[in-house]
C-alpha cells in the first residue's frame, strides 16, 4: 500500500489517486521494482483536493481519517510506504522526512516506509536516485512482512497506527529491520 497527500487537479476530476506527472514517476519506480499499479493499493491522506491545492489542514486530515484508516484495516497490507511529509506524519508525527525516509519503522502492527513524495523529485532531480534507492527497500521488506512470525503481527489488530494513540516505535531493532 501507498499512502500519498491528496488529490491534485486531475485526481480530483477522475476520482482516481496518482494519475498525473507524480503518478508517472510513482509507475516508472514501481516498475523498477517489479512492480505494477494492479498490484498495490494507492490512497491519500486527504480524500478532496485542498482549495488552491494548499498544504491540507489539521482538521481536514482528521476529517478524512476515518476513510484511510478503513481503507488500512481492510487491506491489511504487508507494508505501507508513506510518500512524503503527510502521510509520514500520519503515523510519525514529529518525523522530519530528511531523517525518516529509507527507514522501515513498526507503527503498531503496520509496517511502514517513509519515502520522499513523488512531487519532491520532480521539483528536485537531485533526490531521484534516493527515491530510488528508498524504492529499492521495498521488495527486501516484503520479503520479511510475509514471514509467518511477522506476518501474525496484524492478525487481530483493528486499530494500529499511531494516529489511534499507539506510538509508532523508532528504536535501534526498528532500524535493524533490514
Ligand atoms: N499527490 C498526492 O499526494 N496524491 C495524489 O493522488 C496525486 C498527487
Amino acid at each position: 500500500m501507498f499512502i500519498g497527500e491528496g488529490p491534485g487537479a486531475n485526481e480530483d476530476k477522475q476520482g482516481r489517486p496518482f494519475v498525473g506527472r507524480a503518478g508517472q514517476l510513482l509507475d516508472e519506480l514501481l516498475g523498477e521494482i517489479g512492480l505494477s499499479r494492479p498490484e498495490v493499493f494507492v490512497a491519500n491522506v486527504v480524500k478532496c483536493r485542498p482549495p488552491g491545492n494548499r498544504d491540507p489542514q489539521p482538521d481536514e486530515i482528521g476529517c478524512c481519517e476515518v476513510y484511510l484508516r478503513e481503507q488500512i484495516e481492510g487491506i491489511r497490507p504487508k507494508l505501507i510506504v508513506l510518500l512524503g511529509r503527510f502521510a509520514t506524519q500520519y503515523f510519525l508525527p514529529d518525523a522530519k522526512m530528511g531523517e525518516s525516509r529509507g527507514q522501515p519503522f513498526q507503527a503498531g502492527p503496520w509496517l511502514i516506509l517513509p519515502v520522499y513524495h513523488p512531487s519532491a523529485a520532480l521539483r528536485n532531480s537531485n533526490l531521484m536516485q534516493t527515491m530510488r534507492d528508498d524504492f529499492a527497500i521495498i521488495p527486501p521488506l516484503l520479503a520479511y512482512s510475509e514471514r509467518p512470525e511477522i506476518a501474525a503481527l496484524q492478525v487481530g489488530h483493528s486499530h494500529g497506527d499511531s494516529s489511534s494513540g499507539e506510538p509508532a516505535q523508532d528504536d535501534d531493532s526498528q532500524r535493524s529491520l533490514l
